[in-house]
């Protein structure tokens, strides 16, 4: 089966065997069923954050789970969404009801099901801030198990999904914390400039997600028309000491205030300063917008992206000491 429609980096690979799961029964069937003796097992959203570098041998399980549903409880609200709902159509949702929390969050490409591994994050918000809960059933032995925040262990771009537990356990369904009377959160420079084009004072969460959205689509390139998985790379965090000599080389590094002290880098700014931002290698390269997103031309394979990677990393290391660590899964 051909697996470029469900990547959007476009990479044409293929995968011996594949299923759809439209429900936890369907989970639970194939989990017992014949197909679990491939050696291996890849589970699958909407392939925003994976790079296939070669055919995949095995089972690839698209999670394709649907449903949204609601709870009130005072002023909180628990949303409910099935593990293979378009992220950004709960959004909508969301904002449509009055449901604040992820309008931040609008337009990240991708399934429910996968927000809570990478802890997926934008425009000053993270999953972690709404996250309530999560059900899972363990590949080995088809249990089910209710996650919660504590369990989880979030932080930037990471859970305990893609360390402790990596490659054990299928999410199926996502609960979040959202709130009627919404706490807006404009912080990010980009969003304040935006409101502020618009002579928007107090904006409401539908503003903030309009403007996100438009801030997004100007920003990075539409999988639907150029293959890409979004940022490449992790935003590098380091110590304030490796901090201080990078700079002391180069005052201009664009920098924030980390978690425990520490500083994160942009990297997309490192990458930049190498030369590379928009540059074109064969049918690969860097987004003329955003040097931190890879993209494929057209016929790109998979090789020849991690190639190219592997190339920015020896740069940025070479230029300022930093190393990049890939954001995207490579397969
Ligand atoms: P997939 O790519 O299908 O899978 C990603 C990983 O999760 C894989 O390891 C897979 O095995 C695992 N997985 C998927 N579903 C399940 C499940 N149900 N149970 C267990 N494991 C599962 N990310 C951000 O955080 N912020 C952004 O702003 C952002 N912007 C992006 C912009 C663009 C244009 C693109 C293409 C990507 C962007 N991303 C961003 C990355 C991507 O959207 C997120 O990582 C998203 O959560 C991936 O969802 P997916 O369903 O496509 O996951
Ligand atoms: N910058 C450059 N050149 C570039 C790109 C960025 O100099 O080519 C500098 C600019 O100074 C800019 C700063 O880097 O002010 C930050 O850039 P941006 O606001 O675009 O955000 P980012 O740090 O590059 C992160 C996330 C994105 C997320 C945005 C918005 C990571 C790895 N990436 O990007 O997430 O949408 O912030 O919050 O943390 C993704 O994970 O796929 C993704 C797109």
């Amino acid at each position: 089966k051909s697996l470029k429609p469900y990547n959007t980096f476009s990479i044409s690979v293929d995968a011996n065997y594949f299923a759809e799961i439209l429900s936890e029964q369907d989970l639970l069937d194939v989990l017992k069923s014949d197909l679990m003796k491939q050696q291996s097992l890849l589970v699958l959203g909407g392939g925003s954050n994976v790079l296939f570098t070669k055919d995949f041998e095995g089972l690839v399980m698209k999670i394709s789970i649907p449903g949204i549903s609601s709870a009130v409880k005072g002023d909180e609200i628990v949303v409910t969404a099935g593990a293979g709902v378009v992220w950004n159509d709960l959004v909508k949702y969301c904002v449509q009801n009055g449901f604040a929390g992820i309008e931040n969050l609008s337009l990240i490409p991708g399934t429910v099901g996968a927000s809570p591994i990478q802890n997926i994050g934008a425009y000053g918000v993270e999953l972690k801030d709404v996250f309530e809960s999560c059900v899972a059933y363990e590949i080995a032995t088809s249990e089910k198990r209710v996650f919660n925040f504590k369990d989880c262990r979030f932080g930037y771009r990471d859970s305990v999904f893609k360390n402790e537990l990596k490659g054990q356990y299928i999410i199926t369904s996502v609960s979040f914390k959202l709130s009627k009377s919404a706490k807006i959160n404009s912080q990010y420079g980009a969003i304040q400039e935006e409101l502020s084009n618009k002579g928007i004072a107090t904006p409401t969460i539908k503003d903030i997600s309009d403007v996100v959205s438009e801030i997004r689509v100007a920003k990075l390139p539409d999988p639907s028309t150029i293959g890409n998985a979004g940022s490449f790379f992790k935003n590098p965090v380091i110590t304030k000491d490796e901090f201080e000599i990078v700079k002391s080389l180069h005052p201009n590094v664009v920098h924030y205030p980390a978690p425990d002290n520490k500083v994160k880098l942009a990297a997309g700014w490192l990458i930049e300063q190498c030369g590379f931002k928009g540059i074109v290698v064969g049918q690969t390269g860097t987004w003329k917008n955003q040097a931190l997103v890879l993209v494929n031309h057209g016929s790109a394979t998979g090789e020849e992206v991690y190639s190219f990677s592997e190339q920015i990393i020896n740069n940025v290391d070479a230029k300022f000491g930093v190393k990049l660590e890939r954001e995207v899964n490579i397969l």
